[in-house]
């Protein structure tokens, strides 16, 4: 694929360690003209295979002299700020630490990325809607209704108050597989779950439009390239229950379904709120990047390739 990167481009990526971490770092070392800086806390936990093509720096975003001291060394031209405290519960329950990784961490990229004159891509999330009316487009008005979203929702007006190109990417329950992962998703849970013989509860009254990891590496790919401007809502096009998730990941597996029971939003007292209704309208990025997501089932398709390849 010609990928259309003319000139040499430094592209550092955040969270590296993480889901989409991972896919970007694969998608990108073996591009002609890209230099990948991959970073994350602590060691790298991509696939050795990978380590002679990127240069690994640790890097805790909320570190301001990390972070100064990183962009220094490297001196980036494109920014892939896909790092953050994804859980969110995890962010309801520890709030100021949340803060401080999600807000303050992407201000101290955003500073140090003015200084290079990067071209800056932010990760963000249905989630700062309420999910009163989704699926959602761009133009819609955000209104998190918990503090992970509040979180990305400050990270996105930071940037747009900055003097960066930038562009924010939205995007909905992702779901993929890759080595040395700190959180599961959706289709490894149920898997895992019923393949062990395990109930399990799933959700009936929330929409979502989930993600394949792949097409969402493969749409920030296209904007680096286009360096696109704006906000861009990328996610699957189907909306689905969690259950009907559930349903279809188990019958692609071949799993009792008899072992998901269905139930309401309100049965799980978790710690933060979840937004009912979201998933995106994707028509933008349909029209402006030529971008078609996978179907629901072609995803666990992909996804259960790449689990037997790791089983082999
Ligand atoms: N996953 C989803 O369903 C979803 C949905 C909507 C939006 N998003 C957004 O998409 C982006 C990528 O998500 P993902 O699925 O790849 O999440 P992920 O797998 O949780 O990856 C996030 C990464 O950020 C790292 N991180 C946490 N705190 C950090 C810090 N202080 N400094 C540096 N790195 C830090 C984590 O490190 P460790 O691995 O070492 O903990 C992790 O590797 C995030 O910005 C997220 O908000 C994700």
């Amino acid at each position: 694929m010609n990928l259309g990167i003319e000139r040499y481009e430094t592209i550092l990526i955040t969270g590296a360690n993480g889901l989409l971490g991972h896919k970007l770092v694969q998608l990108l070392i073996h591009r002609e003209h890209v230099l990948v800086i991959a970073t994350g806390l602590g060691e790298s936990r991509l696939p050795a295979s990978y380590a002679k093509y990127y240069q690994w720096e640790s890097m805790d975003i909320s570190s301001e002299e990390q972070v100064n001291s990183v962009f220094e060394k490297h001196r980036p031209t494109t920014v892939i700020h896909a790092a953050a405290i994804t859980q969110a519960d995890v962010c309801e329950e520890n709030k100021e630490k949340a803060y401080i990784v999600n807000v303050l961490g992407t201000k101290n990229l955003i500073q140090a990325a003015e200084r290079f004159g990067c071209y800056f891509l932010y990760l963000s999330t249905d989630f700062v809607f309420d999910g009163e009316n989704g699926p959602y487009i761009e133009e819609d008005q955000p209104n998190p209704v918990n503090y992970y979203g509040r979180t990305k929702w400050e990270g996105e007006q930071l940037l747009k108050q900055s003097n960066l190109s930038w562009a924010i990417v939205r995007t909905v329950l992702v779901y993929g597989v890759a080595e040395g992962l700190s959180r599961s998703n959706i289709i490894l849970w149920v898997r895992e779950s019923l393949m062990a013989g395990k109930t399990i509860q799933v959700v009936t009254d929330q929409m979502r439009t989930p993600t394949l990891v792949e097409d969402l590496a493969d749409a920030c790919l296209l904007m680096v390239m286009k360096k696109s401007v704006g906000i861009f809502h990328v996610s699957g096009a189907e909306v689905l229950t969690p259950f009907q998730m559930a349903e279809m990941t188990a019958d692609y597996f071949g799993l009792d379904k008899r072992l998901l029971q269905p139930v309401n939003a309100s049965t799980f007292t978790q710690s933060a709120k979840r937004p009912p209704k979201t998933g995106f309208i994707i028509q933008k990025v349909q029209n402006e990047l030529n971008f078609e997501p996978k179907s629901f089932t072609s995803g666990i398709g992909i996804l259960a390739k790449q689990l037997k390849l790791a089983d082999s």
